[in-house]
């Protein structure tokens, strides 16, 4: 249970903008609220302006209001501190709480968010608020989680205020004891860079060409560790009043400014907002899939929330494409199979101004009884109540994706080889991996890996050697490794780990990588795969090995590499460990990956049908088997464990079912008396 007040209630509802309309509307969203099964609501996201009308004046009256009325009708609020959008008034006063960019330009007010995380005034003001608000509402039925800020780093992910340069500094002295580690660290003597005094550091701002790689590595690390300054501080103030009550703030998914890793710790439970785009719902659901298992990994003792979807289209792109009918359901449906215990929207009433007018509602603008949006949120929420014995039951796998922000931020910074796109090729291999019907952790690079039989580990440029023994001890104790190219290349620093690549790997992978040949962005190349004596395309990347006791699988078919090793496997230990030098495209990716899962005995749910998700969720001794039809056409599954009953219907299953177009259903599955038989 992530909100114990729920009980085990799946939450549905959105975000609730009362401030934006006139109290006589609260009445009717309460009846409709109601009539459509909402019980959470976030509450108050951007209401500084409206709760705080000056410095010294404040008024909280209406949200007094609101929460009375919400606690009359049983339905339960997850509060927001409202930090994310300070109030004109504030940066009129004290331009210092005015995000800077690069070029030295500040963010204005007028548009949301534009506030500088290492503003002294912005955050004594935001705790100011965030006490007033604990102390008020402590006690109050309808509180029943905190929502601290909104989206951390969106829009304006990096601050070059003075404010912020001046924090940087005393990061940078907390991490480094002397100047002249923080200049060995940084390589200052590469291009006359080196310092004299604190003093003369600045953020990396506009600079002629390529900027320091160390110095911009440090600055995403105290991007994120500023930001998570804030929330922490408005989060002790939460925990202080209110114990009981859990705290999170909205991920974004794979979004590079936050290392949710290191965030999420710190949280009681996660959640994200979620914007796939319906204008391609093929990748859109794959992605999401990705994304809603990097959600659910950051705590995996516990189901995530999925904080925010739309009902249907956006307003931020050029064209804005709306869900199909079925499609949002699907989605959601999606979110719940792959571990969220509720499912929630931007947002509750659709505005009727301001820039996300257009965004839509669960209340939308046309009268919602000749409404097909408003009849699909009523549908879903219904549902929903059937649903309740999945909450509290969580997604178990057999492979991990190492995952790392550190990486992604060194491995994405200018001036290498060539471009890669490192949450991309992490989420290809997850498409992968759904496409054979498997699910998998996305782990960070120090955590424990016992529990997996496979772990692969995408373009882990920069590793450290924790990590590199975290990695050889899993394969020395039986497990089976895939790493691919461009990994163990430098050290925390952005310095080259000398000794030939990826040096603290060599002995794990039995080769070492001589040179790499980057492939132009618009052609692809092929490999010879033995094992299925079958040519794979591959792209982006190539690079030349020298073997030192692994054994080729499969080689290169273009020049220079003709013949070279591509792809090797390596006995260590009791295990083995994969190497891919190169991005293998789509089909080949899925055959070196149902080669691995073979030998690692990882074993799919069902055997895969195009286009059809399945996703077990397990606890108490039940088994919830989620079938995601993402196809336009209906589609049947047969198998021979296929047996138990519909959650939804209370329909028996007797090994086969039909899925409709876009259709999705879960099966509380039959345990059979035979343990061992229990794997389908
Ligand atoms: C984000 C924000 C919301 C809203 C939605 C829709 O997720 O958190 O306030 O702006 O996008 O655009």
């Amino acid at each position: 249970m992530i909100i114990p007040k729920l009980k085990s209630a799946l939450a549905f509802g959105g975000d609730y903008n009362p401030e934006q309309w006139p109290e006589s509307v609260w009445q009717e969203d309460m009846r409709l609220m109601r009539d459509v099964g909402v019980n959470l609501l976030t509450l108050g996201v951007f209401s500084w302006s409206k709760l705080q009308l000056d410095e010294n004046r404040f008024d909280f009256g209406w949200l007094d209001r609101v929460m009375d009325l919400l606690a009359a009708n049983e339905i339960f609020v997850d509060l927001a501190t409202a930090t994310a959008s300070p109030p004109p008034w504030l940066s009129h006063r004290y331009p210092d709480v005015l995000a800077v960019d690069a070029n030295g330009a500040p963010f204005y007010p007028g548009s949301r968010q534009h506030y500088s995380p290492s503003s002294p005034t912005y955050r004594a003001m935001a705790l100011e608020l965030v006490c007033r608000l604990a102390d008020r509402y402590k006690n109050h039925p309808a509180l029943a989680a905190w929502h601290i800020n909104n989206e951390y780093g969106n829009h304006v992910a990096e601050c070059h205020s003075e404010a912020s340069t001046k924090a940087f500094r005393l990061w940078l002295q907390r991490r480094y004891p002397s100047l002249n580690e923080l200049n060995d660290a940084w390589a200052t003597t590469f291009w006359s860079q080196r310092y004299s005094s604190w003093e003369e550091i600045l953020t990396p701002r506009r600079t002629p060409t390529f900027a320091n790689p160390a110095q911009s590595l440090d600055f995403k690390r105290f991007t994120s560790d500023s930001l998570l300054a804030l929330f922490l501080a408005e989060r002790t103030v939460l925990r202080t009043a209110t114990p009981l009550i859990p705290v999170t703030t909205n991920f974004m998914g794979f979004f590079k400014p936050v290392d949710a890793q290191a965030w999420a710790r710190e949280m009681d439970f996660v959640s994200w907002d979620s914007y796939p785009d319906p204008a391609d719902c093929c990748s859109a659901a794959l992605l999401n899939a990705a994304t809603h298992d990097l959600t659910r990994s950051l705590k995996r003792d516990r189901p995530f929330l999925l904080m925010e979807q739309s009902v249907s289209s956006v307003t931020w792109k050029s064209v804005n494409v709306a869900k199909h009918p079925g499609l949002m359901r699907l989605w959601s449906w999606q979110a719940l199979a792959r571990g969220a215990d509720g499912v929630m929207f931007f947002q509750w009433r659709a505005s009727r101004a301001g820039a996300e007018k257009f965004l839509g509602g669960m209340l939308p603008h046309v009268p919602p009884e000749r409404s097909r949006t408003f009849a699909e949120i009523k549908a879903l929420g219904h549902e929903l109540r059937s649903l309740s014995a999945i909450s509290g039951t969580l997604v178990k796998s057999q492979i991990a994706i190492v995952f790392d922000w550190a990486a992604w931020w060194a491995i994405e910074a200018d001036s290498k080889p060539a471009p890669i796109e490192y949450a991309n090729w992490a989420q290809e291999i997850h498409s992968s991996l759904t496409a054979l019907n498997l699910t998998a952790d996305f782990v960070g690079p120090g955590e424990n890996l016992d529990r997996y039989s496979l772990v692969i580990v995408p373009c882990l440029y920069l590793l450290t050697p924790s990590t590199a023994a975290n990695l050889s001890r899993f394969v020395e104790n039986g497990g089976h490794l895939l790493a691919t190219f461009f990994s163990g290349i430098v050290n925390e620093h952005e310095q080259v780990e000398l000794g030939g690549y990826p040096a603290l790997l060599r002995r794990v992978l039995g080769l070492m990588v001589e040179e790499w040949f980057p492939i132009s962005h618009d052609s692809s190349q092929a490999l010879l795969f033995f094992g299925q004596n079958q040519v794979l395309s591959c792209k982006r990347w190539s690079e030349s090995l020298q073997l030192e006791g692994a054994e080729s699988i499969a080689t290169y078919q273009h020049a220079p590499l003709f013949g070279r090793p591509a792809i090797t496997v390596n006995a260590h230990g009791k295990g083995q460990a994969y190497y891919l030098s190169t991005q293998l495209e789509g089909d080949g990716l899925t055959s070196l990956l149902s080669q691995i899962n073979r030998a690692a005995k990882v074993r799919g749910i069902l055997s895969p049908t195009e286009g059809v998700e399945t996703v077990l969720r397990e606890g108490s001794g039940e088994r919830f088997l989620f079938l995601l039809n993402h196809n336009e056409t209906p589609v049947t599954l047969t198998a021979e464990t296929l047996h138990g009953v519909d959650l939804v219907t209370n329909a028996a299953v007797h090994g086969s079912i039909v899925l409709p177009p876009l259709g999705a259903q879960v099966i509380r599955l039959r345990m059979l008396a035979d343990p061992t038989q229990q794997t389908i």
